[in-house]
């Protein structure tokens, strides 16, 4: 097979949701029906309850199953499917953003019961910047929901994207049986569940117009169908693939994850419309898939938690050219060649060690501690460096310290390597000594995660006091002269720190406080991202 047609053949996704809207069940369903796994169940009978600390442990502890849930592949009617899971707990990390920067398309799931929920928002904002194409699944359609015309007009009112129902439901809520395919203009009626989902669903297909049709539905169900898509026809949105493509529209399904009601025909359908391998910017330009020279960044760290072992998986993200085992690469950030030994993918539940992998696909690498997240690997040549990662804004803060000062050493390592793993953002307070750092994350999790691991890891006991903080934001003068806490009015009103390349942040407790700040500093700029390997200056 030839570099273009691997590449074609690939799809490189993540699925997005608020917890609880059914992410696991459907990537198991996914397996299902790619044939990966025979049975669903057993994912998620392994994912432990959600929320508590010592669950997330335990996950840990047993590498294999967090490392291979962390990014799966199958193949599927000659496709090849990376699907890159976000963390199985319900908190949010940097983490969970970071694999958004690696994936070529997103599929967003929603509770047809709740709707937009505030997670699936954040992480649709993030899809929306960076305009990669978003599927919606509206799930649990088995059970009571929302209208699902209603549900249509909340995705475009929440979250302002237009969107393309490429299925609608027949019948009454919670009471569904089948969908209307409305590219194919065909029905699909599913047989009774009989197996709790466990196996792949029963469906027929018939012709829209076929009398049958009816007989199975009954006319009320029928007339309510044909109202439902004159509506849709004559005030919806007409399917143009070209806005998909962009992320300005989003094909939307209907279905349930849990009775396997509509799976298969939104994993074809997504198949046939999602892109794949996209061209990527870098210091050199757009680097295009098909170049044969191989480049790849790394879009995650992930720690072993064996305390004997500090090693780590760096995840790399293929973007161009053929990637071979042992083969020597020049690595941006130390300017330095290195060989990729030991690389590892994950096949379903597996992971094994490989000889070749393409654009689309995500490699492990051992880590020794040279990676950091961002970093660019390239064909010694032709070297240059992928666009930079954002981070984004931390929302929780606490100040931590470790109660043993002797035990300062190992503290200091610690912190920096979970920093340089991206599980949690250091600052410094400015006057405030090395005694003690700031740390934010986007989640409260990782604070309880932190204090864990530089127990476990690095044998050191530490004081978290949690800051009344909850935005921060990056600052500048516009006339490029550095912000200090003296030339800032009202820098008393947060705290201020500086991030690990010294640039000048400042937290504050609310948007209220940032509007004073901004009113009263004319000069300033604040911004709530930042990129990780740039000074801002
Ligand atoms: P998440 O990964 O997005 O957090 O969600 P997950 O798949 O774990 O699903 C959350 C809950 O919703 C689970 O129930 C799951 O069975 C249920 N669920 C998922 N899809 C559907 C669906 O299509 N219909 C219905 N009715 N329920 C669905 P649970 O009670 O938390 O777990 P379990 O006891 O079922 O394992």
């Amino acid at each position: 097979m030839t570099l273009t047609e691997e590449i074609n053949k690939r799809r490189t996704f993540a699925i997005i949701s608020h917890p609880d809207a059914g992410k696991t069940t459907l990537t198991e369903k996914l397996l299902l029906y790619g044939g990966a796994i025979h049975l669903a169940g057993s994912i998620k009978s392994r994912k432990t309850q959600r929320h508590a600390v010592s669950d997330w442990m335990e996950i840990e502890k047993q590498r294999g199953i967090s490392v291979t849930s962390s990014v799966l592949q199958f193949d599927y009617a000659g496709c090849r499917i990376n699907i890159l899971d976000t963390p199985g707990h319900q908190d949010f990390s940097e983490d969970t953003y970071r694999t958004l920067m690696a994936v070529d398309s997103a599929v967003m799931i929603l509770d047809a019961a709740k709707g937009v929920e505030a997670q699936t928002k954040k992480l649709f904002k993030v899809c929306r910047e960076r305009r990669i194409p978003i599927f919606t699944f509206i799930n649990k359609l088995d059970r009571y929901g929302k209208v699902p015309l209603d549900l249509l007009d909340e995705i475009e009112k929440v979250l302002g994207i237009p969107t393309y129902p490429m299925n609608f439901p027949i019948g009454t809520d919670g009471k569904y049986l089948g969908v209307f395919d409305r590219q194919r203009n065909q029905i699909e009626l599913f047989a009774d569940d009989t197996t709790h989902g466990q196996k792949e669903r029963a469906s027929e297909i018939f012709a829209a117009d076929d009398e049958e049709v009816i007989k199975r539905i009954g006319q009320e169900n029928f007339d309510a169908l044909q109202d439902d898509l004159m509506l849709l026809d004559e005030a919806g949105e007409v399917f143009d693939k070209n806005k998909v493509d962009a992320g300005e529209l989003t094909p939307t399904f209907f279905g349930s994850a849990m009775t396997n009601f509509g799976v298969q025909n939104f994993l074809e359908e997504y198949l046939r419309l999602a892109p794949p391998p996209a061209p990527r910017l870098s210091s050199d330009g757009i680097i295009e898939p098909d170049d044969d020279k191989f480049s790849a960044f790394v879009f995650k760290i992930q720690a072993n938690m064996n305390p004997a072992h500090r090693d780590r998986l760096a995840f790399i993200r293929i973007c161009s050219g053929k990637f071979e085992r042992n083969m020597q690469v020049w690595h941006a950030a130390s300017d330095k060649l290195i060989k990729l030994s030991q690389p590892q993918q994950f096949l379903a539940q597996d992971r094994q060690i490989i000889d070749e992998a393409f654009p689309g696909d995500i490699v492990g690498l051992f880590d020794p501690g040279i990676f950091g997240i961002g970093d660019t690997l390239t064909d010694a040549a032709h070297k240059f460096k992928f666009e930079d990662f954002p981070t984004f804004p931390p929302e929780k803060f606490a100040r931590v310290q470790a109660k043993d000062t002797m035990k300062r050493k190992q503290f200091a390592k610690g912190i920096e390597q979970l920093t340089q793993e991206g599980a949690i953002q250091l600052f410094n307070q400015v006057g405030a000594g090395t005694e003690s750092y700031v740390v934010g994350t986007v989640g409260t999790l990782q604070f309880e995660v932190l204090q864990y691991r530089l127990k476990s890891e690095y044998g050191v006991d530490v004081l978290l006091t949690m800051l009344p903080f909850e935005v921060a934001r990056w600052l500048k003068f516009n006339d490029g002269v550095k912000v200090t806490p003296a030339s800032l009015r009202g820098a008393d009103r947060g705290m201020f720190v500086l991030d690990r390349q010294e640039n000048p942040v400042l937290l504050v407790e609310n948007e209220w406080a940032l509007g004073w700040i901004s009113d009263n500093n004319p000069r300033l700029e604040m911004n709530a991202t930042h990129f990780l390997n740039t000074d801002i200056y």
